[in-house]
């Protein structure tokens, strides 16, 4: 099954609650929201008052990547500010098995991010320990990328890792995705598909996450 996760990036944050409702009543499954810091990656978006301001607005999971230097320092804040997933990025995290215990303290489920550039190895000794591993298909900081086909053998790399290690968690690609570039992830054992403008920025959303959604399913 294929899940779509609309980057609220794109959307217009003058009216984020209709944005955010406007999706989920196209057919998203999650909403994806990018918290950038200026440090770790070059653009500043938002921050927890956000994702408290949209809990009540939709019933869909909220799907929290923290694209942020010291994650720690800002996980409590997050979590009560009602994300169902958070996702760190290896690069960022000097002690990633405590980072993400301190997101499952929270009772909130925990997911790693590699960049483009990052050997999927280095999370391979915290896999029973997290929900989710997002690959990013662009440079982080900014929606309409290019999508880097390169990290296609990663994906599939870690889909087989998995399987014969009896493990079975969500695998999110973000940066890039489309009708198009969503085959070879799927193909390549992906199920979580973050896609920004190519959502957000369609005249019939409605239309373009649904085509997004039976190109991947087809
Ligand atoms: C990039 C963000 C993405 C971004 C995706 O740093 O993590 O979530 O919004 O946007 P598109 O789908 O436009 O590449
Ligand atoms: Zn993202």
């Amino acid at each position: 099954m294929i899940k779509i996760a609309p980057s609220i990036l794109s959307a217009d944050f003058a009216k984020l609650a209709d944005e955010v409702k406007e999706v989920e009543a196209a057919g998203a499954d999650w909403i994806h929201i990018d918290v950038m810091d200026g440090h770790f990656v070059p653009n500043i978006t938002l921050g927890p008052v956000v994702v408290e301001a949209l809990r009540p607005v939709t019933e869909l999971p909220l799907d929290v990547h923290l694209m942020i230097e010291n994650p720690d320092a800002y996980i409590e804040q997050f979590a009560k500010a009602g994300a169902d997933y958070i996702t760190v990025h290896v690069e960022a995290c000097k002690h990633l098995h405590r980072t993400i215990q301190l997101i499952r303290s929270y009772g909130v489920k925990p997911g790693v991010v590699l960049n483009p550039h990052t050997p999927v190895e280095m999370i391979y000794h915290v896999l029973e320990d997290i929900d989710l591993v997002l690959f990013m298909t662009v440079n982080p900081g900014f929606g309409g990328q290019k999508f880097i086909h390169q990290v296609l053998p990663k994906v599939k790399q870690l889909s087989e890792h998995l399987k014969e290690n009896g493990l079975s968690i969500d695998i999110e690609i973000d940066g890039g995705v489309n009708e198009e570039t969503i085959k070879p992830c799927v193909e390549a054992g992906a199920n979580v598909f973050v896609a920004g403008s190519a959502i957000y920025n369609a005249k019939d959303r409605k239309e373009a996450l649904q085509n997004i959604k039976k190109s991947g399913e087809s």
